[in-house]
């Protein structure tokens, strides 16, 4: 039996923006937070880097500033960078708080209450402004946050919820725009629940997931900008979907990243044959932008029809690398790589998805009681190309924001009252589920071939012909059987494949992370592509 559930604030996502949200909401609110798997399965776990901000006496907001735009190819919204940076102080204050067990260090630091941290630096920074909890941030952060969510009795944490899809006024027929909740798959019973709710946030992050190769864990399927796009939210720039340079390059190692990190610390990129080769593309070298080094990297495979190039740290002493990249020293010797003595291959991936859904400082989308936070939004933070670090930052300066500002409208706003339970009545099980499987594995390698990291205009073309055939297949398959996670996320993946592809295509330029060989050059003016439904 499906069953009915009221909250006052529905967070659908379960990492390092849902989670602050949920956490800078008071304490009398009834909030459910939802994870499509495991809590632990998003992609905050998995972030190695850290937090980008201004806490050294020595570092500036207009330096940090001046970097974002730099890195950002002229498409940064300005105002929203320069908010972001403002409040990076008072968000990672708020992390130590928390308890967030970041990396102290008594050379470089900030003064904190006694205590000093370590920064590392990343590509794109001029400064050393990434605090780190060694190698593995994202894990630190997330189990600190959750730890805190779980100590707060109004607070529930539900796994394995799939959201389907979000329920508004206007899918209902009402008068009106405003989201009242979600349709939401419980795979534990195999029902969709039905959840209302005052105000609902999307916290999905990304859509990297949309790639053959990606760093990305599996429920990175852009589930948030779907849901959104199909209840009526203009999304923006979406073509820029961003490659980390050096992921690992091995058989049996899945999505494992090489923290940028390495390279803050003086890592090297190197050719097969041992050659440096960042020194002829950007006089940064191996601190250049991702979308640089990425590029570069690319380029030398494809010139010298090489599987990998190598990143090399083997120049710095066995105890630092071994004390400041934990992770990365550990998984690489389960694959037989000694980092403090072998060079790391390594390979771009996807990594992150610039664009989303469209929001203010607060994070509203167009439709009222929506909000979006984190990966999952278009705030104008990133432009045509993320700086290292920005993405974290980002999670809590909105997410704190997005709380503030249902604090302050809860009582304007009233629980929606009884919604209708989702109707299952036309569908019947899948017999087919080689289908969902095959165009899971189609979808993604036309996006690794046809949408990467250099495109032109036949490959999205190509690409375009592609996904609307899958599109039409997915939805006769959506209407014909109950859903599932394989299903949702297939479809929603289709989806957000299609609004970059089209983002893409509107985009006669080469900026930031869009790269064409067809148009080669940037335009004299920066321009968002911003997608409306109809
Ligand atoms: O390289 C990294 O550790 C990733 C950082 C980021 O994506 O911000």
């Amino acid at each position: 039996m499906s069953q009915q559930f009221q909250h006052d604030v529905l967070v659908i996502g379960s990492g390092a923006a849902g989670l602050s949200l949920a956490l800078n909401l008071p304490s009398h609110l009834r909030i459910a937070v939802l994870s499509k798997g495991d809590l632990a399965n998003g992609s905050t776990f998995w972030a190695q880097g850290g937090v980008a901000a201004v806490l050294d006496d020595t570092d500036t907001v207009q330096s940090h500033v001046e970097d974002t735009l730099n890195a950002g190819g002229g498409l940064c919204h300005e105002d929203a960078v320069r908010f972001t940076v403002e409040h990076s102080r008072e968000a990672i204050e708020w992390l130590i708080e928390q308890g967030v067990p970041f990396t102290r260090d008594e050379h470089h630091g900030v003064d904190d209450g006694g205590f000093e941290f370590h920064l590392t630096r990343e590509g794109g920074h001029s400064h050393r402004r990434i605090i780190h909890a060694a190698d593995a941030t994202g894990a630190a952060i997330f189990t600190t946050l959750l730890a805190q969510a779980r100590q707060r009795p109004n607070i529930e944490l539900l796994e394995q919820r799939v959201a389907v899809d979000l329920i508004t006024e206007r899918r209902l027929g009402l008068p009106g725009e405003r989201c009242l909740g979600a349709y939401v798959l419980n795979r534990n019973s195999g029902e969709v629940d039905t959840f209302g709710a005052r105000f609902t946030v999307l916290a999905t992050g990304g859509a990297a997931k949309v790639y053959l190769y990606t760093s990305n864990p599996d429920g990175a399927c852009g589930d948030g900008i779907a849901m959104a796009w199909r209840a009526g939210c203009r999304v923006a720039n979406l073509e820029f979907n961003q490659f980390h340079p050096t992921c690992l390059y091995h058989p049996q190692a899945k999505s494992f990243l090489i923290t940028e990190a390495l390279r803050g610390e003086g890592a090297l990129l190197r050719l097969p044959n041992g050659e440096r080769f960042m020194p002829r593309f950007d006089p940064r070298e191996e601190l250049a932008p991702r979308d640089i080094v990425a590029r570069a990297i690319d380029h030398e495979m494809k010139r010298l029809g090489v599987d990998c190039v190598y990143l090399d740290i083997t120049h710095k002493p066995a105890d630092f690398i071994k004390s400041h990249f934990p992770t990365v020293y550990e998984r690489c010797l389960t694959f037989g790589i000694d980092i403090t003595r072998q060079p790391i291959p390594v390979v771009p991936a996807a990594h992150y998805t610039c664009g989303g859904v469209v929001v203010d400082d607060r994070g509203h989308t167009d439709v009222p009681g929506l909000y979006a936070i984190g990966e999952t939004s278009f705030t104008g933070l990133h432009g045509a190309n993320r700086m290292a670090s920005n993405s974290l930052l980002e999670c809590f300066v909105y997410g704190r924001a997005a709380a503030a500002d249902i604090r302050a409208h809860l009582e304007q706003i009233n629980m929606p009252s009884a919604l209708p339970c989702w109707d299952a009545s036309q569908v019947t099980d899948s017999d087919e589920d080689v289908i969902i499987a095959h165009n899971w594995d189609e979808l993604r390698r036309f996006m690794w071939d046809y949408v990467g990291i250099v495109r032109t205009s036949k490959r999205l073309q190509r690409a375009e012909h592609r996904v609307r055939l899958l599109l039409d297949e997915i939805d006769e398959f959506y209407s014909n059987y109950k859903v599932s996670r394989d299903l949702i996320e297939l479809r929603n993946l289709a989806q957000v494949a299609e609004l970059m592809i089209r983002s893409a295509m509107q985009r006669k330029e080469s900026r930031g992370l869009h790269y064409t060989l067809d148009y080669p050059g940037m335009l004299p003016e920066a321009k968002d592509t911003i997608l409306s439904p109809v």
